[in-house]
């Protein structure tokens, strides 16, 4: 496995494989790698002969009220977990990304209107930005993404057949603990008392998933959810909704390609999470 921090340097590795007749993947991530990126790297190398996982926690993603300078950055710690992983060819860390003259971003529509952009109206101008910008110094075959953000693989496929970028879009599983909370990099933000809090946040989808399938109003199993979240010791609930699988328009009966989107906040902490039915 090697360290690569130059673009041309890693357009120059993937085309050398692409000339031996290797399939590449990238794993885009913001580093301070856990179990679920590490299942990401594991789908990857599944589907491709050389894979790439990208560090770079990206600025313009965050708002300014938001945790980019604290943001966990653990560099050496996430480099020796995927060399033992065993199978990462290549740890993508741009030294620049942006320039200083930097003026143009991506402003995605359609699967980026409402839940996230709600919130976070900044989110995904950054997140498409980010990716295209790796979609060009790693062109790679294919690039995977976790299904814990649900709307982000969305805005990626919607973007990449958009504007006609050459790369196959993979989802990965959530991966989970043994609670059910859904690994995240956030998650070491909570302390003890809260991270036993937290996994009510999926037995709430699940709960939710069995009252919908029973028959219960869409509204009524909701607002039950919702209750749920809240008196449970989360501070505050930006979203509980019921939605399509392909454009995440709001549902109001059970449908067979339909999600379960959550995202509350618990002290600090701002957790997603989603359950498809
Ligand atoms: O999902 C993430 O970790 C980030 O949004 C991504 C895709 C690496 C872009 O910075």
């Amino acid at each position: 496995m090697n360290l690569i921090t130059q673009k041309t340097a890693m357009q120059e590795q993937i085309a050398s494989w692409k000339s031996a007749g290797l399939k590449t993947a990238l794993v885009p991530t913001m580093g301070n790698l856990h179990d679920g990126h590490l299942s990401l790297v594991e789908t990857a190398a599944r589907h491709a002969d050389k894979v790439v996982v990208s560090i770079y926690v990206n600025p313009t993603q965050f708002a300014a009220h938001e945790d980019f300078d604290s943001y966990p950055r653990s560099y050496n710690a996430d480099s020796e977990i995927l060399r033992q992983l065993g199978c990462c060819d290549s740890i993508y860390s741009p030294k620049m990304m942006y320039s200083d003259s930097h003026a143009t971003m991506i402003v995605p529509e359609g699967a980026a209107t409402g839940l996230e952009t709600a919130n976070r109206p900044h989110f995904f101008t950054g997140v498409s930005t980010i990716v295209m910008k790796l979609f060009h110094h790693v062109p790679a075959d294919i690039a995977v993404f976790g299904e814990k953000d649900f709307q982000q693989i969305l805005v990626v496929k919607q973007m990449v057949a958009d504007l006609d970028v050459p790369i196959q879009i993979i989802a990965s599983p959530t991966i989970r603990d043994h609670d059910g909370l859904a690994l995240s990099s956030r998650n070491s933000y909570l302390t003890a008392e809260q991270r036993k809090i937290a996994p009510i946040l999926h037995a709430t989808l699940r709960q939710l998933g069995d009252d919908i399938h029973a028959g219960m109003p869409i509204d009524t199993a909701i607002q039950a959810g919702k209750e749920q979240i809240l008196s449970s010791g989360f501070h505050s609930l930006d979203y509980l909704s019921y939605c399509n699988g392909t454009d995440l328009s709001p549902l109001s009966s059970l449908s067979e390609n339909s999600v379960l989107l959550v995202a509350a906040t618990l002290g600090s902490t701002r957790l997603i999470d989603n359950l498809r039915l």
